[in-house]
């Protein structure tokens, strides 16, 4: 099931803010989803993500479906137990990621034929599989199964007509998701993808035979796929508004904070992206003043915390009190900079932390700006604080 409540929307832009209720809870919007491929997001768990205000994150179909398996997920009556992760979940199909596999893979209108990349046996997904796989999940938000068609391939840029030929089959595997989710009974929910390269007209004809399907949730795909960003933004001021606008709208993949608020003003609701959690992995961190990489040596013995602006674990230790507030409890930059030069576990964790903070908070000050009805001021407020630099 998936209720979906407009709260407000906004006078100047497509921007909405609003409730959507999913089977294990409550999902304010607009949200940003952390990344879970694997049934964890990467070095947090689960106590800190909801210490840090994340709603609902993200697992994989293709990975869990490679490692643990289909009996163990099932044993575990579904991806939430196994994680111990009670709120939300949204699954990916697996198209983007069978996708990802590059020349290990054969695609064809029934489905792709590819190597395990853990053992070599031969694999099949279909879309009736992915629904197969996703009920088992049993997650909260369900993908249909797509192919996310490449801005190039090996330097050729795809053409309108390839373009086409890639939407139309997403087409139809939205109607064989749709109905094997029916014939199995999920009692979740399905949303269906809108594709068609970097051409306007096509994601038109994609997004308005999928609203002839009536899914209770729609997506933009193909985006953040090697294209240049003005396209990506061509892209993101086109296809979300046209879409219904009592129905949720999820972008794929996207993206920087800026990309965030932009996508906010085109009427986008939901976001996920690797961004902050691979971003921290390797020492860059987002900050209300820009973008920082802790690997720098200016910050060798800087006492301030990452954002001085921040209440993270990591910038404002268990008080939550900022650092320009008057805050003193949290790690500073020396101590960061020195767990990345020594290869200290705890360096990844916690910049981890500081990011995903970063992104949900972005996202809750967004969600205060639309209910106070400042959004367009919080937008240009947003953008010179950022060109600041840290
Ligand atoms: N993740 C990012 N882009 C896409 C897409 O186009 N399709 C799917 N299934 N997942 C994505
Ligand atoms: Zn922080």
């Amino acid at each position: 099931m998936l209720q979906f409540d407009l709260i407000t929307t906004d006078s100047a832009s497509h921007a909405r803010r609003a409730r959507l209720t999913l089977n294990h809870g409550v999902v304010q919007t607009p949200i940003f989803m952390p990344v879970g491929t694997y049934g964890t997001v990467k070095g947090v768990m689960p106590r800190s993500l909801e210490e840090m205000g994340a709603q609902i994150i993200l697992g994989n179909t293709f990975h869990l479906w490679m490692r643990p398996g289909l009996d163990v997920m099932r044993s575990f009556g579904g991806l939430h137990a196994f994680e111990q992760w009670d709120k939300p979940i949204l699954t990916d199909s697996g198209g983007f990621q069978v996708w990802s596999l590059g020349e290990m893979r054969k695609i064809t209108e029934e489905g792709v034929h590819f190597a395990s990349p853990v053992n070599g046996d031969k694999l099949f997904m279909s879309p009736e599989v992915s629904m197969q796989i996703q009920t088992v999940l049993n997650s909260d938000i369900v993908m249909q199964l797509d192919e996310c068609t490449p801005y190039e391939t090996k330097g050729h840029i795809t053409t309108e007509a390839e373009a086409r030929q890639s939407m139309e089959m997403s087409l139809r595997w939205a109607r064989r998701s749709q109905e094997e989710f029916a014939r199995l009974q999920n009692p979740n929910a399905l949303f269906g993808i809108v594709q068609g390269g970097m051409f306007e007209h096509l994601r038109e004809e994609s997004l308005q035979q999928l609203v002839a399907m009536d899914f209770p949730g729609y997506a933009i795909g193909g985006v953040s796929v090697g294209e240049p960003k003005e396209e990506m933004r061509r892209i993101m001021a086109h296809t979300p508004h046209r879409l219904p606008q009592d129905k949720p709208r999820y972008l794929m993949g996207v993206g920087t904070p800026e990309d965030l608020v932009e996508g906010v003003a085109c009427g986008v609701d939901m976001f996920d992206c690797v961004m902050p959690t691979r971003n921290a992995r390797n020492g860059t961190v987002f900050t209300r003043y820009g973008d920082l990489k802790i690997r720098n040596a200016r910050h060798r013995s800087d006492h301030q915390p990452l954002d001085p602006s921040c209440t993270c674990y990591t910038c404002a230790g268990t008080s939550g009190v900022s650092w320009e507030n008057g805050g003193r409890g949290g790690f500073s930059r020396a101590y960061l900079h020195h767990l990345d030069r020594c290869g200290e576990m705890l360096g990844p964790m916690l910049t981890t932390i500081h990011n995903l903070h970063y992104y949900l908070n972005l996202m809750q000050e967004i969600r205060t700006a639309l209910e106070q009805a400042c959004f367009g001021a919080f937008r240009t407020a947003f953008a010179e604080q950022r060109a600041r630099g840290v």
